[in-house]
């Protein structure tokens, strides 16, 4: 048997159902799977019982990001969203990565917090001290409320206690930290917080409110990095409008926030494919980007010693496996089966590697020739086809319109009816 590889050259050339078979060979997806992609994934009675006055379900495309060679494992990534040119320019940085080795990734142990608010106290530093005088007999009462965590080597591990100043009074913010091993965690967080909440009440006479999961999940970060070849990466003076790039957009709150919305365009794609939660990841992300700094970059890009291009990339990555739309959602678990991971840190590890990988092609097109050769001819296609076009004149519409910079719903109108006039 041939070695599995990631690598597919002309993939997007390929017809829809051809690119499904390489995608089912490469994952041993089973028929249902395939079924579970390519038609109607989640059925209305699954998705009524996901959320409350179900109408209906919602398709986005699902495309994939060929080439990613992550630790030396290759990978084809699902990835599910709206804009066009995203799957293409992850899979195009993916092909540079490889040549320096592909992309490299850890993480932390996957570790939560969950915030407990303790209010109405006389004395905050006594409180304190008696809270933390029971710290392990609170950490037992957290664990016992999750029997699956614990066996599958998670649990509440460490409790922390912060003063946080309000107008009205000094708080206490107690941050219980659980390991939630292959879950995003915030069911059983929550859960934790609120089991532990009545006792701290009874033990320092205050009034909890709040018993809730941070997104700011600072010790549940995953890193990646990378080096691109210079030559690959079209020269010295592309790498230098990269690194030129990076440094405004690390330097300017305006810019950093479109750069990152670059990353998240990657992180999301995946992050919504794999069934996961998107807002907590969004939130995490923009909330690390100014943790304990001014709002900047989530990537850092430099010219190492040889003249190439060396990036990395680190944030909160709370995502899971097991539990809610991962498990529920037949596209979601077919998406996971693509992928082959065995742990949520594994997947962390690569969707923060498409975010770098995103966010490197966005520059390499914004440092160069501008992104609005790549975003036209796809833009176009579906300005095309809002105008009426089917077939092959969806591609003559579009080389006509590209070719005059005019990609407008009127002009597609005009171009077809010529088209359909010189044809009759
Ligand atoms: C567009 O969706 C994303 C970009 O704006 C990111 C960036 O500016 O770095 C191209």
């Amino acid at each position: 048997m041939p070695e599995k590889t990631s690598k597919l050259s002309g993939f997007y050339k390929l017809s829809l159902e051809e690119r499904l078979k390489i995608v089912s060979e490469f994952a041993e997806l089973t028929d249902e799977e395939k079924d579970a992609i390519s038609k109607q994934g989640l059925s209305l009675s699954q998705a009524d019982l996901m959320i409350e006055n179900v109408i209906g379900t919602m398709q986005i495309p699902l495309g994939v990001a060929a080439n990613f060679l992550i630790n030396g494992k290759d990978y084809i990534v699902p990835m599910a969203l709206e804009e066009p040119s995203v799957v293409a320019a992850a899979s195009n940085i993916a092909k540079l990565a490889r040549i320096k080795g592909g992309f490299k990734a850890e993480t932390t142990e996957p570790v939560m917090i969950g915030q407990i608010q303790l209010t109405g106290l006389s004395d905050v530093v006594e409180a304190k001290e008696k809270i933390l005088a029971r710290k392990k007999e609170l950490l037992e009462l957290a664990n016992a409320q999750d029997p699956m965590l614990i066996k599958f080597g998670g649990g509440a591990r460490d409790l922390e206690i912060r003063e946080v100043e309000t107008p009205s009074e000094k708080m206490l913010v107690v941050h219980l930290l659980v390991d939630c091993r292959d879950a995003m965690g915030a069911n059983a967080v929550n859960t934790m917080a609120e089991t532990l909440a009545p006792v701290i009440e009874k033990e320092t006479g205050g009034k909890v409110y709040l018993r809730i999961i941070s997104n700011l999940a600072v010790h549940r970060l995953a890193r990646a990095t990378a080096v691109f070849d210079k030559d690959a990466m079209g020269g010295a003076d592309v790498v230098k409008g990269v690194v030129k790039a990076y440094e405004f957009s690390a330097a300017d709150q305006f810019r950093a926030t479109t750069y990152n919305k670059g990353i998240m365009n990657g992180i999301d794609a995946v992050v919504i494919a794999t069934g996961n939660d998107f807002r907590a990841t969004e939130a995490g992300a923009h909330s690390y980007a100014s943790y304990g700094r001014k709002y900047t970059t989530l990537t850092k890009w430099r010219e190492n010693e040889d003249g190439d291009l060396e990036g990395s990339i680190e944030l909160p990555m709370a995502v899971g496996l097991v539990g809610g739309a991962t498990k529920v959602h037949p596209t979601a678990r077919a998406c996971v089966k693509i992928l082959g991971v065995k742990s949520a840190s594994e997947l962390a590890g690569i969707i923060v590697s498409v975010g770098m990988a995103q966010n490197l092609g966005a520059l390499k097109a914004l440092a160069t020739e501008g992104i609005q050769r790549g975003h036209m001819g796809l833009h176009a296609r579906n300005v095309a086809v809002m105008a009426g076009a089917t077939g092959d004149m969806i591609d003559k519409v579009v080389k006509v319109m590209v070719s005059e910079k005019k990609v407008r719903v009127d002009r597609a109108k005009e171009i077809l009816e010529g088209l359909e006039g010189n044809s009759q």
